[in-house]
């Protein structure tokens, strides 16, 4: 990495460092107050859509805007919609794992679940499905048709509101061990989430924009050219760990899931946009 771009970096003020023993619903006001603060023309609602949220990325957005009369995602989604009402041998199909139907229940996601006492993810809830039904659950957790089921919930859900239920002490509990992956520092570059995503927001790093930390929770999966396909929002941990040379987690990890709980509960009340289209 150039190092003028680390040194800038490096100089970002840690202007919002979590205090310790506070309750993830004050977390949340000083977390979306900061944003707020900091890019004052942006309407909240705006942050469903990562990095073009920002007026930085203006050139960007209207590239974005053109992108989107022809979804890049759109043949993927349309593969998780088959996937969903394909039956299983045994007749059902996935909408007899879940509540109404999968229908708008994907703004609840993930949630700390009191019986296995971990945090489950969308992912997770469609493999359990799976092997309910006989189905062998999928190994690729990142892309393929785990990612299209994935995005094809979250279609349902598009435009409701993040709202997770954080009531229960084993919730907090993954919530502030999410908490801490997130601001710890890692790698070889020392870097925390927050380092890149709260404090150096709007700041460009190697050419591309930093978008945001408020919103990641709600457009994964994710169609980037890069990857030239949908992506699960662990892929996208995967490649933000390296990026600091720090080593990447195994999909759906304890940890992965519990920084996704924390990241999605900062995101309460930002409607869902998932899947989307992301540089
Ligand atoms: C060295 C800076 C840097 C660090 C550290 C970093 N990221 Fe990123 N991240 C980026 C850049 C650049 C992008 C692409 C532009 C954007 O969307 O922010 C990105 C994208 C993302 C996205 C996709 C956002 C979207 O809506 O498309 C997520 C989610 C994300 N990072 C999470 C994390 C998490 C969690 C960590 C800590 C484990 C982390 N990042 C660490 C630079 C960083």
């Amino acid at each position: 990495m150039n190092r003028t771009v680390v040194a800038c970096i490096a100089l970002g003020l840690a202007i919002m460092a979590p205090i310790a023993n506070a309750s993830p619903q004050s977390d949340l006001k000083a977390f979306q107050g900061y944003f707020k603060k900091r890019f004052p023309t942006v309407p909240f609602n705006e942050y469903a859509n990562g990095v073009y949220a920002l007026p930085i990325a203006k050139n960007m957005r209207a590239q974005w805007k053109q992108i989107m009369q022809f979804p890049p995602y759109d043949f993927e989604l349309d593969k998780g919609k088959r996937l969903w009402n394909t039956p299983f041998k045994n007749g059902k199909t996935y909408a007899s794992c879940f509540k109404n139907g999968g229908h708008d229940i994907a703004q609840h996601y993930p949630y700390w679940d009191p019986r296995t006492k971990e945090v489950r993810t969308l992912v997770l809830d469609i493999n359990t499905c799976r092997v309910m039904n006989g189905a062998k659950p999928y190994k690729n957790l990142l892309t393929g048709d785990m990612a299209d089921l994935d995005a094809y919930m979250k279609y349902m859900a598009r435009g409701k509101k993040i709202s997770i239920d954080m009531s229960s002490p084993g919730a907090v509990k993954a919530y502030e061990a999410g908490r801490h992956f997130f601001w710890a520092r890692r790698g070889q570059l020392n870097f925390s989430c927050a380092t890149c995503h709260v404090d150096n927001a709007g700041k460009y790093l190697r050419g591309n924009i930093i978008g945001p930390a408020l919103g990641h929770g709600v457009g994964f999966p994710a169609y980037r050219s890069a990857w030239g396909t949908l992506g699960t929002i662990d892929k996208r941990y995967i490649g933000c760990n390296k990026k600091v040379r720090a080593q990447p987690l195994k999909p759906e990890s304890v940890q992965y899931r519990d920084l996704e709980f924390y990241e999605t509960y900062m995101d309460t009340g930002l409607p869902l946009s998932a899947p989307s289209q992301r540089p």
